[in-house]
Parts: structure tokens; C-alpha cells; sequence
């Protein structure tokens, strides 16, 4: 096992809520990557200037409209759209892509305060497996954020060993990712980053219904962790009888041994959050606890039965491209919504000085007059939903409450 160049600081960190909004941005790094990536597929043959951004735009734009009235007219019962050409791909990867990245960062900053992080980052070797992975979105955003994260911790020099696994029935969404990953590594590598990386990829083209895992698909090993991500996928196959089974075999694999992170994520509308917060609460049942939103191996979603639901709220700092396409399609998503859930096996993950955590899950604004308004927070600790007025909103939807 790599040691840290430098140990943990051992004082305390305060962990409580950072009330200040700070709003996502994707790394620098990982934006010049992606950039050069989309010209590269959107057939220009001259060099890439990103002055020139609007012309992969427009190339684009009628599918992109497409998709995103697909999402919108029917997203309660998504049935899932058929990426499987290369202009609905390389759309996706224009018009979609980034929000993604971003939503799955928000939730992995939303973690970290609830981690030990002595542990997580202790592995040399980790085994990403992105089931219905798209352009890869979810899973590059993890690494970028894993790799912030070595860094905030100054494990400079480490060696560091990715082993990616990208599952899709779209073949093109398999290239497109393979791509994108490869060569953001590459550039980390070349840049010096401050570490060996080693990395293999490999890509499945499969449906989930017919997805059969190997010996590869847990590790037991103790300098290895196994990261899952379903990215928008179980909203397209919860009501799929063949779908849903396969995957929660899957699953029930993953709690089986080794240390592994299991990631869910689907979109913050009613039916999707509520089908994904009836899933975890079955899945725990195979051996996970619950890292994210609530905080340690409960099973209740009390909001289940209400008409309120649980959702990670986040600000975006978006990029040029994502200002771009909001701006042709009348978008807003500086505030980006997912419904999520961050579940793992491995109880030494949680973070035991952060004593009974509460999680913002709501907040019906109460209008005292008209110059002030008081906010009624929702807070889950767990096990129970309460109450508490507040003066004015600083929270958002998945970030710990901070008691005064
Ligand atoms: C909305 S996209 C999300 C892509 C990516 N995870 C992300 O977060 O951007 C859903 C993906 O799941 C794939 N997908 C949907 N149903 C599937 C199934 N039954 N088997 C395999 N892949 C599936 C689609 O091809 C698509 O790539």
C-alpha cells in the first residue's frame, strides 16, 4: 500500500455547514479536456478555439432541443431516449454532459464532510464501474473530484491506479467515454499533476437486463476500492420487472465484499426521487450504510408518503458551453437538482466525529410580512423529520444543518 507523503493533519476540522453558497465549478483541467474532446467529434478539421465553441452549437442544436423536450414532456415515466447514433451521442455530450458532471460533484463535496478521509484515500487502486454510463460523466467527474481530493489532503506522489469500467447499450456513448477518459488521464499525467497515474479502461456494450458481472466486478482486495455509479439510469429501468431485477442483483454484489461506494443518482422530479428512496431503502438491507443525504445506516425516508420528497439542491458556476446552451434552449441551470444517494459497505468510511447529523431536506418559506421572510427549515436526523424557523434561507436542500 502507498503511504501519504504527508499525514492527515490530526486537529479537529470543524464540520459543520459551510452557510455561505459555494457554487460547483469543474476543474480547469478537466474543461480543457472536454472541450477539445467535442471539437474533435464535432468533425471540425481546424485547430480548437474556444471562440469557437458556438459552432459545435449549432451543429448540434436541433437533437439537443430534441433530447431536452424528451426530458421535459416525459420525465415522469422516462422510458429512456435511443443514444445509440453518433449525432444524439455527441448531443448528449454538448447539451447534457457538463450539468452532469457538476450534479455528481455537488454530491461528492456533499460527502465529504461525512467521510473519514484517512480511509477513503488510503487505496492505490480503485475499480470504477459507470452501469449505463452515457459519456462517462459521472464517472470522470468522480475522478476529477477523487484527485481534488488527494490533493486538499496533500497526498502529493501518490500512485494511483484507476481501473474503469464503462457499461452501456450505446456503443457510440462507449467510445465517447472511453475517449474522454483516457485522454483527461493523459493530461493529468502529462501535467504533472503530482501523480503516477495508472489507469485501464475497459467497455462493455450491454444492456443492464443482460449484464452478466465477472470476478472482476468486486474486489477483495485491501488496498483496492470499488466505486459504483448508476448516473440516471435506474429512472429508466425501475419499472422494467427484467431491468430492475438484474440491477438489483447487481447491487446486492457490490454490499458483498471488499470496500465499495455505491453512487445513485436520477433526476429531483417527484416519481424518479421517490422510486430511487424506495430502492435504497430495499438496498440497505443487503449491508450498506447510508452516507448521503442522511448520515448513518437508517432506513426510513420519512418523506416517502408525503407529497414532499428528498433532493440535493446545488449552484453551478457554469462553463462557457453550458451558458451557451442554456441560452438557446431558455434554460437556467446555475441551480442544478438531483435526486441522490451515496451508500457503502464499509463502516470505517463515516466519519464518527460528526455527531447525529441533521440534513436540510426542505423549506417551505412562511411569509411573516412583506419586508421579511422566515424560512421553516425540514430537517431529517436520520430517524425523525422536525421542524425549525430560521430568519433567512442560507441552506440548501442536502447540506447538514448547522446548529448555533
Ligand atoms: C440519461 S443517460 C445518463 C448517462 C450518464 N450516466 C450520465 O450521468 O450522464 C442514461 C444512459 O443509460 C443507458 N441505458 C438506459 N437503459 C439502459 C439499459 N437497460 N441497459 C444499458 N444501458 C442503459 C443509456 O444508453 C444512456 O447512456
Amino acid at each position: 500500500m502507498v503511504q501519504p507523503t504527508k499525514k492527515l493533519s490530526t486537529k479537529k476540522k470543524d464540520t459543520s455547514a459551510d452557510t455561505t453558497y459555494k457554487a460547483c465549478s469543474i476543474s480547469e483541467s478537466y474543461l480543457a479536456n472536454f472541450y477539445q474532446l467535442v471539437w474533435k467529434y464535432s468533425g471540425y478539421k481546424r485547430a480548437f478555439d474556444p471562440k469557437n465553441l458556438d459552432l459545435v452549437l449549432k451543429r448540434s442544436l436541433p437533437s439537443i432541443a430534441e433530447i431536452w423536450r424528451s426530458y421535459n414532456c416525459d420525465r415522469e415515466s422516462l422510458s429512456g431516449f435511443n443514444f445509440n447514433t453518433p449525432k444524439y451521442s455527441f448531443s448528449y455530450l454538448v447539451g447534457f454532459h457538463l450539468p452532469n458532471v457538476a450534479r455528481f460533484k455537488a454530491v461528492f463535496d456533499r460527502m465529504i464532510p461525512r467521510i473519514n478521509p484517512e480511509e477513503f484515500l488510503k487505496y492505490d487502486t480503485v475499480n470504477i464501474w459507470d452501469i449505463g454510463c452515457g459519456s462517462g460523466a459521472c464517472s470522470s467527474s468522480f475522478i476529477d473530484s477523487f484527485l481534488e481530493l488527494l490533493d486538499r489532503y496533500q497526498y502529493k506522489g501518490k500512485s494511483l491506479k484507476f481501473k474503469v469500467h464503462l457499461v452501456d447499450r450505446a456503443s457510440h456513448f462507449l467510445t465517447i467515454a472511453q475517449d474522454l477518459i483516457s485522454s483527461y488521464l493523459d493530461t493529468i499525467n502529462l501535467n504533472g499533476y503530482s501523480y503516477n497515474i495508472e489507469y485501464s479502461i475497459s467497455t462493455y456494450r450491454s444492456s443492464i437486463e443482460s449484464f452478466t458481472p465477472r470476478s472482476d466486478f468486486i474486489s477483495s482486495k485491501d488496498n483496492e476500492l470499488n466505486v459504483y455509479i448508476a448516473g440516471y439510469v435506474y429512472n429508466e429501468i425501475s419499472q422494467k420487472q427484467k431491468g430492475s431485477a438484474q440491477f438489483e442483483r447487481l447491487v446486492k454484489k457490490m454490499a458483498g465484499s471488499g470496500s465499495s461506494l455505491l453512487f445513485l443518482l436520477d433526476p429531483a422530479n417527484q416519481t424518479p426521487s421517490k422510486n430511487l428512496a424506495s430502492f435504497k431503502n430495499r438496498i440497505v438491507n443487503y449491508g450498506f450504510y447510508t452516507l448521503y443525504p442522511c448520515s448513518f445506516e437508517s432506513k426510513c425516508c420519512p418523506l416517502l408518503d408525503k407529497k414532499d420528497w428528498c433532493y440535493t439542491e446545488a449552484y453551478f458556476k457554469k462553463d462557457r458551453l453550458t451558458q451557451l446552451v442554456d441560452k438557446v434552449l431558455k434554460t437556467q441551470r446555475s441551480k442544478i437538482n438531483t435526486c441522490s444517494f451515496i451508500l457503502t459497505n464499509d463502516s470505517s468510511f463515516i466519519n464518527k466525529n460528526l455527531k447525529n447529523p441533521v440534513t436540510l431536506i426542505g423549506k417551505p418559506i412562511i411569509k411573516a410580512d412583506r419586508t421579511q421572510s422566515h424560512i421553516q427549515y425540514l430537517l431529517c436526523d436520520g430517524e425523525h423529520v422536525f421542524k425549525k424557523e430560521d430568519d433567512k434561507s442560507s441552506l440548501l436542500k442536502g447540506e447538514l444543518y448547522k446548529k448555533n
